[in-house]
């Protein structure tokens, strides 16, 4: 029988054991993972949760390492969010893999991980979204105008369920940093959201699960979007500051790989995600782009002297 929210009648946590230090207890239902929340921190635990969609790499465990530091009792959530994913993009082909998640998490000393399903979360007459007005609209908003509504609403869902101390994200997810902090405010969420550095593989690429789908060629190319972040950082070191300018170069640098196409290049200086045409103090250049059919973002804060 499929676990669901909706029996709300107390019953014996089906799928709790005791923690053997074998790796992570493995949660699927609720109010096993309240039940498990509710304890520890009975018992004067701290509690980090770590939201992911699963498909694990080591940006992700970068986020488990900072909550181990951090915290008594560390949850990771793995839960591929059918509602911030728009009709034509990659849910039903994004990358699951819980056995080797399982086993990764496992290495690293994952204490708990929540892994609901979709029906779970979900229940067919759900209504409620959060909408986190003007900034779910702007920069990856207006290529992906409902992701946003989709993040911030399984955001809040998994803040209810795990009540957690602190929450960590990764900061390559630039605008879900800020969607999830205005909305933690916003609604007096009383959860401390910390952010964590990108982690890049060897050549620059920042990681994601998304990374799975480039061919060995287009591989090779995304590298260039690191580096035209690279490029924009050394102009401001070295005393640019029209944005109009480092655009230019950036969009050049990437155009002279050829086969990428660039959604955006954005520069924001702050949690209003405003443009700014000048860099007079720190600035986030975020950019998003397709490399043959894969969407990839990234950013980098520049100008910080
Ligand atoms: P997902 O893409 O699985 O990412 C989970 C967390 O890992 C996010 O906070 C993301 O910013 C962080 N992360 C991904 N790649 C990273 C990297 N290279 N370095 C550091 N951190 C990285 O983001 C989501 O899932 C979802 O939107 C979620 C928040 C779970 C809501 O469904």
């Amino acid at each position: 029988m499929r676990p669901t929210i909706s029996e709300s009648a107390p019953k014996k946590p089906r799928d709790w054991r005791e923690p053997t230090g074998d790796g992570p207890q493995l949660l699927v239902e609720s109010e096993v993972v309240r039940a498990a929340v509710r304890k520890a921190r009975q018992a004067g635990k701290s509690v980090g949760l770590v939201p992911t969609m699963g498909a694990l790499h080591e940006g992700h465990l970068s986020l488990l390492e900072t909550a181990k530091t951090e915290c008594d009792l560390s949850i990771v959530s793995i839960f591929v969010n059918p509602t911030q994913f728009s009709p034509q993009e990659d849910f039903r082909n994004y990358p699951r893999d819980l056995t080797r998640d399982m086993e990764l998490l496992g290495r690293l000393g994952c204490d708990i991980v929540f892994a609901p399903t979709n029906d779970a979360m979900y229940a067919p007459n759900h209504a409620t979204s959060v909408d986190v007005g003007p900034i779910g609209q702007m920069l990856e908003g207006e290529f992906r105008p409902t992701h946003f509504r989709g993040v911030a609403t399984i955001v809040l869902k998994l803040f209810q369920l795990v009540s957690a101390d602190r929450a960590y994200f990764g900061r390559k997810d630039y605008q879900q940093t800020i969607v999830v902090r205005q909305m933690v405010a916003d609604l007096d969420v009383p959860i401390d959201v910390r952010v964590c550095p990108t982690v890049r593989e060897a050549d620059g690429l920042a990681m994601s699960s998304r990374n799975v789908y480039l061919s060995a060629d287009d591989r090779r190319r995304a590298v260039v979007l690191s580096k035209s972040l690279l490029l924009a950082e050394q102009l401001a070191n070295s005393g640019e500051r029209d944005v109009a300018t480092i655009r230019r170069l950036m969009q050049q640098e990437i155009d002279n790989v050829g086969g990428i196409n660039v959604q955006y290049i954005a520069f924001v200086a702050d949690a209003t995600l405003t443009p700014v045409a000048r860099i007079d103090g720190p600035t986030t250049v975020a950019l998003a782009a397709i490399v043959g059919n894969t969407r990839l973002i990234d950013n980098m804060l520049i100008g910080v002297t």
